[in-house]
């Protein structure tokens, strides 16, 4: 039975990617700092007959991410995926942007991603290979107003993508990014008000020629295909899951 461990798994795309991969017989090991809510993803992994292992971390520290990877081989035997995921946005105009604001947010989008892969890659190569999924975002290659660190982060996670698929290549790991536009999850729908949450979703739905808002489901087909031999031919790059946004270029579509 293959392995993933998920980060950021307590909702949202995170947990759709869990149930997903749950569902094609992959065993789950789903962490995140909101601790009720991962234990809640594993229990509906396991009430739908798959295998769940719910982990309290914090991918910013170092010490958690060890721990977190000796639990999963304990429990499960190795690991196969990983998919980070664990992600926060952050909205500052970049001269109000503190540097604390930017430590915290990289060392969350970004840092912990690396200390992930960094801690995943030798226990991966004891089981002759696996992969790793990063979620990046659009925000990597085109971003919107105050959003300085966070674009900074998800394009810094594409690059590390591509370094750590070099660095790996030779134990059989193929390293993968997915950059989606919006998708409906508690991080979209973060204003204040409920009017603003759903002016934000609409539009979305109308930047997409499709008129799609894409849904954490979206996202996590598409890791279920990525992990699979199927797409054995992919490493080192960043697929954009876009529902078409970024293919159009008239500026006044994203009113902002
Ligand atoms: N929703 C979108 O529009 C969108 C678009 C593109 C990319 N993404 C990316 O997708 C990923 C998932 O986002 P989402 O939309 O499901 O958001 P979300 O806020 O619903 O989920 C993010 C999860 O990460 C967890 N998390 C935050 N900080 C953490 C930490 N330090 N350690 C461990 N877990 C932590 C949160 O508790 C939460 O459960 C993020 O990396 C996000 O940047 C989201």
């Amino acid at each position: 039975m293959k392995v993933a461990v998920i980060t950021g798994a307590a909702r949202g795309i995170g947990r759709a990617i869990a149930l997903r991969l749950a569902k094609d017989g992959i065993s789950v090991a789903v962490s995140d700092i909101l601790t009720e809510q991962v234990k809640e993803t594993a229990e509906i992994v396991r009430k739908n007959g798959g295998k769940a292992l719910p982990l309290a971390i914090d991918v910013r520290d170092e010490e958690q991410i060890k721990s977190m990877f000796e639990r999963v081989v304990d429990e499960f035997g190795g690991v196969d995926i990983l998919v980070n995921n664990a992600g926060i946005v952050h909205r500052s105009h970049i001269v109000d942007t503190t540097s604390d604001d930017f430590d915290f947010v990289i060392g969350v989008n970004l840092k912990g991603a690396f200390l992930c892969i960094k801690h995943a890659a030798p226990i991966m190569r004891r089981r002759g290979g696996g992969v790793i999924v990063n979620i990046s975002s659009l925000h990597a290659f085109a971003t919107l107003p105050n959003l300085a660190v966070y674009a900074s982060s998800k394009a810094g996670l594409v690059g590390l993508t591509k370094a750590a698929a070099l660095d790996l290549g030779d134990w059989n790991i193929r390293v993968v990014a997915i950059c989606p536009a919006a998708v409906d999850t508690p991080m979209l729908r973060d204003k204040p008000t409920e009017e603003e949450n759903i002016a934000a979703a609409n539009r979305w739905k109308k930047a997409s020629p499709i008129g799609l808002l894409l849904q954490p489901e979206d996202v996590a087909n598409l890791v279920a295909w990525l992990v699979s031999d199927e797409a054995r031919g992919l490493t080192g790059v960043a697929v954009v899951l876009d529902a078409g946004v970024s293919a159009d270029l008239q500026v006044r579509k994203i009113p902002v």
